[in-house]
């Protein structure tokens, strides 16, 4: 592996999914842009509904997807943001109240208001991985987003706690680890693919984003532009493909294969006349079937995940607040007819997303199953911007001249003795 020196700071996202593990290196400019610079994806078995259920499987799927990445980029990466996800995933509200020292908000009264929110009893085998803030309330004025500077006396905050279970992140962390990379952060993977395909605009009118993956459907609630809601659904495009595999009598491999090339949602915009060849099982001769046929299958499986997700929007209470409807996107939202059909079941706006908001390969990274791998990056942008922003302005070079200062003082050691 090369390793050749960046011009600009790197940033790297792992996102370790049901089916696959994705593993993307960007770049970050002086204007605070990511550019995408290497991506790689390996399939992944090492992992159900989001919990490592084989160290080795998806360690091995890690260095894999790892190692492609750093050939296409160049360059060798170190540390890494992780996505999370799965049904050992909870969260809950919490409200923190703190006493405004010397009358005025700053940053210090922020952090400890959010301290106290976050100081509930979280049971011990669970690790607290967001507190995100809704909103803030200045003595009686509620329904505040930034209250820097403003003047009181108590400081309350209404927030969102993301948790996850301490064993499956251990676990999660011992293969990032085993696979060579120190870990900057565990970051749920739909607030991280909130990141890469939703807009400003759509996070203050209210939207929910629904990751639909392989095990597992993750939906997460913005409601005036801040986190407030979020939940999984247990079903993924894992079910799709197995439905396909019954329902036509054939390996599950085909029918992955199958639902990619000729699926669709909606049975009625299959041409009747079209037909598909699908292998047998054991050994059984291919046959020929209408396409039609296939969709049928597939119809039957998007409405019953369609209506669950139905539910869901119905039973969060939210429903009233999202004036942007609902963003499809993961590898399952691919599926032909979905976001319409969706459209029809939740009588909102419905569209499908894809990762945005980066430069570089983005034709490689536009496609809805890399939208929590570009979100990663996004999200450590986020977390470290002035500093990575400083360093891609300058600093970088002064440590390359850093380098090259101690390479040089080393010679002329080396030279001495
Ligand atoms: N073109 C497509 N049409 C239909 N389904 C698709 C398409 N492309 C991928 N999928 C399905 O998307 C699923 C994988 O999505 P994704 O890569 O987002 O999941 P993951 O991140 O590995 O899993 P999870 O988020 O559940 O842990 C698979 O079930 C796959 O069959
Ligand atoms: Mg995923």
């Amino acid at each position: 592996m090369s390793t050749n020196k960046p011009k600009a700071p790197l940033i790297a996202g792992l996102d370790i999914g049901s089916t696959k593990v994705a593993f993307v290196i960007g770049t970050v400019n002086m204007d605070g842009l990511v550019e995408i610079v290497g991506v790689g994806k390996a399939p992944n078995t090492g992992i159900r509904q989001g919990v490592v259920v084989n160290i080795e499987a998806t360690t091995e799927s890690i260095r894999k997807a790892k190692e492609e990445a750093e050939l296409m980029a160049g360059y060798q990466v170190n540390d890494v943001w992780v996505g999370v996800s799965g049904t050992h995933i909870k969260s809950f509200d919490s409200k923190g109240m703190v006493a405004i020292k010397n009358k005025e908000v700053h940053g210090s009264d922020i952090d400890r208001v959010i301290e106290a929110a976050k100081a509930v009893a979280v049971p011990a085998d669970r690790q607290v991985l967001h507190v995100l803030p809704r909103e803030y309330k200045v003595d009686n004025q509620d329904g505040i987003t930034d209250p820097v500077g403003m003047s009181g006396v108590r400081l309350e905050a209404a927030v969102h706690i993301v948790t996850g279970g301490q064993t499956a992140l251990n676990n999660t962390l011992k293969c990032v680890e085993k696979a060579g990379l120190r870990v900057n952060g565990l970051v749920l993977d739909t607030l991280a693919s909130s990141l890469a395909v939703l807009s400003e605009d759509e996070k203050n009118l209210g939207v929910c984003v629904v990751d639909m993956g392989g095990g597992t459907c993750n939906l997460l609630y913005f409601a005036n532009g801040s986190v407030a809601h979020s939940s999984i659904i247990p079903v993924g495009g894992y079910h799709f493909s197995h439905d396909v595999a019954v329902g036509l009598r054939t390996p599950q491999v085909a029918a992955e294969i199958l639902k990619k090339k000729y699926g669709s949602a909606l049975a009625s915009i299959v041409n009747e006349n079209e037909s598909i060849e699908v292998e047998g099982v054991g050994g059984r001769n291919s046959r020929q079937i209408p396409r039609k046929d296939l969709a049928d299958v597939l119809e039957a499986r998007a409405e019953e995940v369609l209506n669950l997700i139905s539910h869901d929007l119905q039973m969060s209470g939210l429903m009233p607040f999202l004036g942007s409807g609902v963003v499809l996107t993961g590898g399952a939202s691919q599926l032909e007819g979905l976001s319409e059909m969706g459209e029809f079941i939740f009588e909102i706006p419905v569209r499908k997303g894809l990762p945005a908001k980066v430069g570089g390969l983005i034709d490689v990274i536009k496609q809805a199953d890399y939208a929590t791998a570009v979100g990663l990056l996004l999200y450590g942008l986020n977390e470290n911007r002035e500093h990575l922003i400083s360093m891609a302005s300058g600093e970088v070079h002064l440590a390359d001249s850093l380098d090259g200062l101690t390479r040089k003082i080393k010679d002329f050691l080396g030279n001495m003795f």
